[in-house]
Formats: structure tokens, sequence, C-alpha cells
């Protein structure tokens, strides 16, 4: 099979970084261009001596030039910035995979709310596919612009939305605490992310409206058929890479933990990336980190009659570059654990 050709923009941060560790290795793929405004003409072993034998050199971000050279784009750009790119690259027929919010909230009033601006180009909405290969595959198969999950979404949708979508647990009164290492935040100097501020500390941030509820929402919303309301308290933790969910749930009318497995085992035995573990026991980041896996374990406590799930990612992987390209594997044909195992 031919090799597709790749860019990759934002590939200075620390999503882009993880798209060429993981880009580098895939064999269908060539990286034709790698983007970066504060680094172009740099080789990129000069910022991330990990690459030191590759040729790649950063160069600054142009529609034209990307169009010309890749056959699909990465964009690992801060929100706001996606449509600038998507929009001329789409036209000339370049596929887009977003790893920013932009695409993801198909109510622009919501996005608006959220992210304080209009949307950039709400035109585009309807032919943006959630990347959220699990529930989505028929779909990502046919897009040309794909928006990929967050990754404290991606750690909550994939165990929650079996359960809602077959009435095992109840869409009210879901409190959910995650935790997140601080790769998360970006790579660029922000006072509460540098070391002596997080190392050996934990703090709850955003502990009311941050920016990930609306789209967990709106897709546990799809799940459950109505409305769902959560509590959503996301931390920050002092490691590097990592997302570990606590999701404490009400029982509703088909509550059993026969149930639970089946729906479990019909959502996730054929897939290659999620992973539930036997009844009562939780899963730990550091097996899931510099993987594409999310494991899911789950408990009912008797003692107050709710049900406990736990679940890891690593943001970095399945909850950014990983699922990116796990959606660029199935856009393209290719298998869809390639570069990825
Ligand atoms: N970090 C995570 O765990 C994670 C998980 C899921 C999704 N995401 C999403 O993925 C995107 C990238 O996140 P990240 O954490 O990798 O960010 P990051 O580490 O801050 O990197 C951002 C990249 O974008 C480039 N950039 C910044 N402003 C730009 C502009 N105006 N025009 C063109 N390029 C610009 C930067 O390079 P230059 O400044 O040199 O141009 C850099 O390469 C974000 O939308 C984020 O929400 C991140």
């Amino acid at each position: 099979m031919a090799k597709i050709k790749v860019a990759v923009l934002g590939a200075s941060g620390y999503s882009g970084e993880e798209l060429i560790r993981l880009l580098l290795r895939h064999e269908n793929c060539d990286i034709s261009i790698i983007t970066s405004r504060q680094n172009a003409g740099t080789r990129i072993g000069e910022v991330f001596p990990r690459f030191s034998d590759s040729d790649l050199i950063f160069s600054a971000p142009d529609a034209g030039e990307i169009a010309k050279k890749a056959d699909v784009a990465f964009l690992a750009l801060p929100h706001g910035l996606a449509s600038e790119f998507a929009v001329p690259l789409l036209k000339k027929g370049v596929k887009v995979i977003d790893l920013s919010a932009d695409f993801r909230i198909k109510d622009t009033a919501i996005y608006k709310k959220y992210y304080k601006d209009e949307h950039p180009s709400p035109s585009l909405l309807k032919d943006a596919v959630y990347g959220l290969p699990e529930r989505y595959r028929d779909k990502i198969r046919n897009a040309s612009l794909i928006a990929c999950p967050g990754c404290y979404p991606t750690s909550i949708i994939l165990p929650l939305a079996p359960l809602l979508e077959n009435k095992i647990v109840s869409p009210e009164n879901i409190v959910i605490n995650s935790m997140s290492g601080v790769s998360g935040a970006g790579r660029k100097v922000d006072l509460p992310y540098l070391f002596p501020e997080c190392n050996e500390s934990m703090r709850a941030y955003a502990v009311s409206g941050h920016r990930h509820l609306p789209e967990i929402e709106q897709e546990l919303h799809a799940a459950a058929n109505c409305e769902v309301r959560i509590n959503f308290i996301p931390h920050l933790i002092p490691v590097n890479r990592g997302i570990n969910s606590t999701i404490v749930a009400s029982p509703a009318g088909k509550f059993s933990r026969e149930n639970i497995e089946s729906a479990y085992r019909n959502a996730y035995s054929k897939e290659k990336f999620v992973r539930v573990l036997p009844y009562g026991r939780q899963p730990d980041t550091k097996y899931v980190t510099m993987t594409n896996f999310c494991d899911i374990g789950f408990t009912f406590d008797e003692h107050t009659g709710r049900l406990i799930i736990n679940s890891c990612i690593d943001n970095l992987s399945k909850g950014a570059s990983g699922q990116a390209i796990q959606c660029m594997n199935i856009s393209f044909g290719f298998e869809e654990t390639a570069g990825l195992l």
C-alpha cells in the first residue's frame, strides 16, 4: 500500500510531539511537514532530542504549502485556530483531524458560553464527526473533518455511555472526579503549572463549568436520549501524563452486575483499545500511559447503593494523539491499530 503524506500543525506542543513519536513508526505514513512559528527553520532534534535521527525541520504554518504536501493534516493547535487552517485545507481536498475543541460542540451558543467567543466557522459543524471510534466508527470512515474528543471526555464517555444507553444507570445525580497530569495544560509557561506550583500537591480547578463539561454532556445526552447534567470536577495531579476518572452514578431500572457486564461486553469485547477489568478491580494510570488504551473498572457500593466506575487513559494518547491516529487509520482504511500497538 502506498504511504500517505501527513502534516502535523502545532508540532512543537505536547500533542504534536506525541503525534510525531507515533507517526514516525507508522508504516503507512510519511510525515511531510511539521509546523511551529517559534521554531521555524529548526531541526526537530534540536527541540526534541528524542527525534535527533530525523531530518524533519519546522516551518511556519501556511495552509497553501501544507495543501501541496499533505493528504491529511493533524491540527494540534490551541482552540479558536482550527478553522483558519481547516477551511483552506478542506477546499484543497486535504483531510483534517483536529485535536482542539473547535468542532466538537454542535451548538454554537454553548461554544460561545464556554469558549467566550463566536464560533469561527459554524458552517463546518454539520460536516464534523466526533472522533471517538468506539462510538462513531462508521461516520469517521467517511468524514473529511474529524473533531477528536477532549482527554477528560474520552475517559468519561467510554465508561458511561453504554450504561446510560442501556438504562442501567440514572442520568441524574452523576458525580465525576477526574485527575489529570500536568501535560494536559500544554507545553507553555504558565504560573500554576510550574514545577514548584504543582509538584507534591493536588488541586481541583474549574469545579463548576470546565470547558469539557458541555462536550461530555452532549455525548452523554446522545447515549441516554435525554438531558444529562453532571458534576464534573477536574483535578491537577503531580504526574506528567495520565487521567484517572472516578464516576459515581445511581442505579436505574435495568441495574444489575450482569447487565453492566453484558453492556460492556456488547460495546467493547471487539474493541482493541478498551479493556474492562474484572468486577471490583480499579485501573491504574501506569498501565495505560504511553499506550492508546482506556481501562475501565466498576464496583457497586452497597453502603450507599451507588455504582463507582473508574477509568484511566493517557491524556496525550487515547486522550489526544493516539486517538487522532486511530481515526486516521479508520479514515484511510489502514489496520485500526497501526502505529498504536
Ligand atoms: N495536552 C493534552 O493533553 C491535550 C489532550 C487533548 C486535546 N488537546 C488539545 O490539543 C491542542 C494542542 O494541545 P497541546 O497541549 O499540544 O498544546 P501546546 O503544547 O501548547 O502546543 C500548541 C502548539 O500550537 C502552536 N501554536 C500556538 N499558537 C499558534 C498560532 N496562533 N498559530 C499557529 N500555531 C500555533 C505552538 O507552536 P508555536 O507557538 O511555535 O507556533 C505549539 O506547537 C489544544 O487544542 C488542546 O486543547 C490537548
